[in-house]
């Protein structure tokens, strides 16, 4: 089916709130303490680019791309390291920033993965939540905001690889049809 570009569903003003809030309460959770903030690719490179402004602790930054495969029957599965971190987590705080969770499986994955490197603390951050399209019981540390089942483009997420740079988040709609 093909979709076209819909309305808006979150305003960047609401976006720009939501994010200070965010950065708020991780900078009030950290204090003094170093943080390494992971991006995981591409999805969350516009998300994480603001929150790290308005972080006050001091801030390592690293990214990771990966892809999670599973059959249908497994609310686990194993997820694929396409690009790994640079930094060594061990005994570190670190924070793993999403643009969404979905079915949670690929958070869900990469956290026990990254456990496996022992940091000191591990937490999630991320902007969208869809908890109606959860496949596996994670939730993230910090939630932006929680959205409903829409297939939401902007601020990073993409149709088709397009809309990554819009400003604010919007709905893509079935092509001459009605919702
Ligand atoms: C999206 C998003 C998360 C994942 C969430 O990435 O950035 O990584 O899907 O889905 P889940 O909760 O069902 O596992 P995507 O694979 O679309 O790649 P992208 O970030 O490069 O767009």
């Amino acid at each position: 089916m093909a979709y076209v570009l819909g309305r808006v569903l979150i305003s960047k003003d609401k976006i720009d709130k939501m994010v200070a809030g965010l950065a708020e309460r991780i900078s009030r959770d950290y204090g003094e303490e170093e943080l390494i903030v992971v991006g995981i690719l591409k999805g969350s490179f516009i998300f994480m680019a603001d929150l790290i402004r308005l972080l006050r602790p001091q801030v390592i930054i690293d990214f990771m791309s990966v892809s999670s495969y599973y059959e249908n029957t497994r609310s686990t599965g194993i997820v694929k390291i396409i690009k790994d971190m640079d930094v060594n987590i061990n005994g570190k705080h670190v924070l793993i920033v999403e643009d969404i969770v979905d079915s949670g499986l690929t958070l869900s994955n990469l956290k026990e993965l990254l456990m496996t490197k022992e940091p000191k603390s591990l937490k999630v951050c991320v902007a969208f939540d869809k908890p109606d399209r959860r496949k596996t019981e994670i939730e993230a540390d910090y939630v932006g905001m929680i959205i409903p089942d829409e297939f939401i483009v902007g601020y990073g997420l993409d149709y088709a690889g397009k809309y990554r740079n819009l400003s604010d988040i919007r709905i893509m709609e079935p092509d001459g049809g009605i919702k």
